[in-house]
């Protein structure tokens, strides 16, 4: 079995709903399982259920949540754990905070890229329907704007690869920035 080691890093996917964020972040997960790497997914749907259920989606709300998600990565990424974040995180003012929480050489920003149509297509909760029906207020994309990453450290474009490629070119990035020695 290839085995790997790691000293720990955040990878901090960031995309609109419905973008593949989750998705991603899971196959990642199996991957570095399969390499013998400590490895942990935060879940902005899974983390809004406890330790963010006291938020909603204001401005401010979406700060916090997301600043409370970068300090959990953060402790994990300590521990030597690749963290593995998925949130929608629209603003560039978001990642830069969590890049400052996490320390600039152990994050990764991912721009899981699929174009808005798709995504409203996709549509794998029925949100983009409620929020063009006008039952959720402030909806990424509808009634809230996503800043995309002018420079992230990587861009993945669901619509050119499959999730298993993305997570490939996610290990290939790890590998080459030195958060990930194979072998
Ligand atoms: S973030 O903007 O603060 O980064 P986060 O990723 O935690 O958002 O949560 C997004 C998830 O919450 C979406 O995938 C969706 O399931 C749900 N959701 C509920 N209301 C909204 C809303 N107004 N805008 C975006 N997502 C929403």
């Amino acid at each position: 079995m290839e085995t790997a080691t790691s000293t720990g890093a955040v990878v901090w996917l960031t995309g609109m709903s419905g973008a593949g964020k989750s998705t991603i972040a899971q196959a990642l997960v199996k991957r570095l399982q399969m390499l013998a790497i400590r490895s942990t997914v935060l879940d902005g749907d899974v983390l809004r259920t406890g330790l963010n259920s006291d938020l909603g989606f204001s401005e401010t709300d979406r700060t916090e949540n997301l600043r409370r998600v970068a300090h959990v990565a953060d402790l994990f990424c300590r521990e030597g754990f690749i963290a593995i974040t998925a949130t929608i995180s629209p603003e560039p003012e978001h990642r830069d905070n969590a890049r400052r929480i996490v320390g600039d050489t152990r994050f990764v920003e991912v721009f899981i890229d699929t174009p808005f149509d798709i995504c409203e297509q996709r549509d794998p909760k029925g949100l983009y329907k409620r929020a063009r029906r006008g039952e959720i207020a402030r909806f990424t994309g509808i009634g809230s704007a996503y800043h995309a990453p002018v420079r992230p450290d990587l861009v993945l474009r669901t619509l050119e690869s499959s999730i298993d490629e993305c997570a490939e070119q996610l290990i290939e990035h790890l590998t080459q920035e030195h958060l990930l020695q194979r072998g």
